[in-house]
């Protein structure tokens, strides 16, 4: 079978290659082994390989920080899962054929889940239904301002914000992505830019806003606090501009503002198993309803990993790239 395998740290195209590897076998008593069907290439996955991200990762190591397959085998110990279970993987090296998981490390979803999208909640779903549920309390027809809005976190946020009543602005680079995420159920699209708080104005009818969801930071960060009301949150949680979050001591003193950031992971690592399992099946139960559904723009195998490392590493897409490792 093959695994994604991190050669080195540098760009993603380069050192990230698919390897032959053993099949893992019978798993062990309180393991199980996931035959991946979908796997998401995420911004947290290059940065990681490009040592960008909270720690280095070791090398040589498995990759992979989402994935969703079939449960094929279980080990004796193992009563919450049955081979045939479709599950999302909260393993974090599923970039392969098979993984080997500990039972408390995979949480079961409906059989007839849409795999791909599932293979997209772990990070991004989750991130968009935790930064809405814990900063702020928001009511039906309260506003949310937030940037980076088409990407996976974006669409996620603008859909169960939607299916909430709560009313989004969503802030992009690209004039031709206004029309696609009206489309998801976004109420204002605007475009980034010096005048971006009269126009928010302008076509919220001056409303009151309480939180910014922040992916980009640098001076859109400044932006998007003029565009809050009096105390309201930012919420940083992406670094895509690679350049510090910035505001004025104004924003803060005199605004009262307050600007902090979430991690997914540090906020996972806080939560017990069925409390974890408890958030993906809630989420799941989305997919199914219709609320959560993600743009794809491009399906890879392993085979071809590095091709999807570099279009995952493109801006402007439509959509996310996965991975299908088993067709
Ligand atoms: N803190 C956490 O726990 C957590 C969890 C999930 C995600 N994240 C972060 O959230 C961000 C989005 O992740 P994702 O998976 O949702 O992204 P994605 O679907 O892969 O989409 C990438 C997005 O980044 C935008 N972008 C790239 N460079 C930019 C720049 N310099 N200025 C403004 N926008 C830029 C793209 O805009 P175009 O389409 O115009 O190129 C697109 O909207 C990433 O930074 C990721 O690391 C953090």
């Amino acid at each position: 079978m093959l695994a994604a395998e991190l050669t080195a740290i540098g760009p993603a195209h380069e050192v990230v290659k698919a390897v032959e590897v053993d099949d893992p076998g019978a798993p062990k008593g309180d393991e199980i082994v996931v035959r991946l069907s979908a796997c998401s290439i995420n911004p947290a996955d290059l940065l990681l390989i490009e040592g960008k991200y909270a720690s280095l990762p070791e090398v040589p190591s498995r990759l992979g920080i989402e994935g969703v397959g079939t449960v094929e085998a279980v080990g004796a110990d193992i009563d919450h899962l049955a081979p045939g279970d479709v599950v999302l993987s909260l393993g974090r090296t599923n970039w392969a054929h098979k993984v080997v998981l500990k039972g408390t490390q995979a949480v079961k979803l409906p059989s007839d889940i849409d795999v791909e999208q599932a293979a997209m909640l772990k990070v991004n779903g989750a991130t968009a239904f935790r930064i809405l549920e814990d900063y702020v309390d928001l009511a039906p027809g309260d506003w949310v301002i937030q940037d980076a809005a088409n990407s996976g976190v974006g669409v996620n946020l603008i859909r169960l914000a939607a299916a909430a009543g709560i009313r989004t602005v969503n802030v992009v680079r690209r004039a031709e992505l206004i029309e696609p995420l009206m489309d998801q159920g976004a109420d204002v699209v605007v475009v980034d830019g010096g005048d971006l708080v009269e126009r928010v104005h302008a076509a919220t009818g001056g409303a009151e806003i309480r939180l910014a969801v922040d992916a980009v930071a640098g001076s859109l960060v400044r932006r998007l606090a003029d565009c809050l009301a009096s105390g309201g949150v930012i919420v940083n949680y992406g670094l895509l501009s690679g350049q510090p979050c910035e505001i004025t001591a104004d924003h803060l003193v005199f605004k009262g503002l307050s600007l902090t950031g979430f991690w997914l992971a540090k906020v996972a690592s806080g939560m017990e198993y069925d409390q974890v399992a408890a958030m993906y099946q809630g989420l799941a139960g989305r997919i199914q309803d219709g609320t959560l559904s993600v743009p794809v723009e491009a399906r890879y195998p392993l085979e071809r990993i590095e091709d999807a490392m570099r279009h995952a590493g493109t801006y402007g897409r439509d959509g996310k790239v996965l991975l299908r490792p088993n067709g």
